[in-house]
């Protein structure tokens, strides 16, 4: 029998992730190939319940896990003698679902002998960047903006960033996802509003941007606006001005975040500015930041591959130790 601990270096990585609401597995070589990328979203399920709701997230990983992995695998055409680590997301996120990929990922690498790598979803997001066929080195200032966080970070090698401003509330998506609900567009919202405000128009209301010292963000403000604004329109105003609204409302979003990443760029005096997480995938901020770099699509919202790709410039976690590690919710 194999050993647990007789790694197969060179092979490639399968990522595991399942911090919130999508079961993902991917394989991508060292060299940052991805094989394959398979997502299974779980967002229909959620949507009745406007959010998602953590107990009803972990029961669903638990049964498409199995599935899903066994899909990226195939689409790899690598077998699972061959793959040389196993890499997983350990936190930032809901600590059930994240229980499920880590219990998964344990019980392959230990009976596999496979090495294991536990990552962090935000190095994640980072490290969707460092893959093929266009992949980014540091140095360069990353705007990570997704569901759950809101970051600026000075990223100087591939392992690693230091935080230089964060929001003080609400998450950028979150802002998308509470505003989207209060335009009754169902969760999660982001994408539907990105799609709406398209017909709408961005000065047809003012909505405060929250200035916060420092390179912080400050969603919350804009939030309550939208709601005052949805609560002095009767229906069918509300109807006939709900494009508007989106418009004004992502405008009043994007114009935050653009104005903060250029004044991180311009404090690091670091040249290249890159733009990762679900929010990446907005079309304005898309449009409004022509100088960035940005993660390619179908690597914005979670995926496994950028879990897979984080892997490549962290250590390994021996066995037996591995099978002790636990997840973690929030940031330390
Ligand atoms: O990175 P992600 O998949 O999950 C977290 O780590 O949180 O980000 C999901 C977030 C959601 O809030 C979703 O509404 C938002 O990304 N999002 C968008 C768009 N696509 C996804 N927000 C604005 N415009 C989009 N096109
Ligand atoms: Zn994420």
């Amino acid at each position: 029998m194999r050993r647990p601990d007789a790694v197969r270096n060179g092979g490639p990585i399968l990522g595991i992730e399942t911090s919130c609401d999508e079961t993902a597995a991917a394989v991508v070589t060292r060299e940052g190939e991805v094989l394959a990328n398979v997502v299974a979203s779980q967002a229909q399920l959620h949507d009745r319940y406007g959010g998602v709701v953590p107990e009803v997230a972990s029961r669903r990983h638990l049964e498409l896990v199995e599935p899903v992995l066994s899909d990226a695998l195939t689409e790899s055409g690598i077998d699972l003698d061959d793959i040389g680590a196993v890499a997983v997301t350990q936190g930032p996120g809901l600590v059930g679902a994240l229980l499920i990929g880590l219990s998964a990922a344990k019980a392959i690498a230990w009976a596999r002998g496979v090495a294991f790598v536990p990552v962090d979803h935000l190095h994640g997001h980072v490290a969707s960047l460092y893959l093929q066929p266009q992949p980014l080195e540091p140095p360069f200032v990353c705007l990570l903006a997704s569901g759950g966080h809101t970051l600026l970070l000075a990223v100087r090698e591939p392992g690693g960033f230091d935080v230089l401003g964060t929001t003080l509330d609400d998450a950028a998506g979150e802002a998308f996802d509470k505003g989207a609900r209060l335009l009754g567009l169902g969760y999660p919202g982001g994408a539907k509003l990105d799609r709406l405000a398209r017909e709408g128009d961005a000065n047809a209301f003012s909505f405060p941007v929250a200035r916060v010292p420092g390179l912080d963000f400050s969603f919350s403000g804009l939030k309550t606006a939208l709601l005052y604004a949805v609560r002095d329109l009767d229906e069918a105003e509300l109807e006939r001005r709900r494009t508007d609204l989106a418009a004004s409302y992502q405008r009043a979003i994007v114009r935050a975040l653009v104005e903060r990443a250029r004044e991180a760029r311009e404090q690091t005096g670091f040249e290249r500015l890159a733009v990762v997480g679900g929010v990446a995938a907005n079309s304005e901020l898309r449009a409004s930041l022509p100088e960035a770099v940005f993660a390619p699509l179908e690597l914005c919202t979670d995926n496994a591959a950028m879990i897979a790709s984080a892997a490549r410039h962290r250590a390994a976690v021996p066995y037996p130790e591995f099978l002790g590690l636990d997840v973690y919710a929030s940031l330390s």
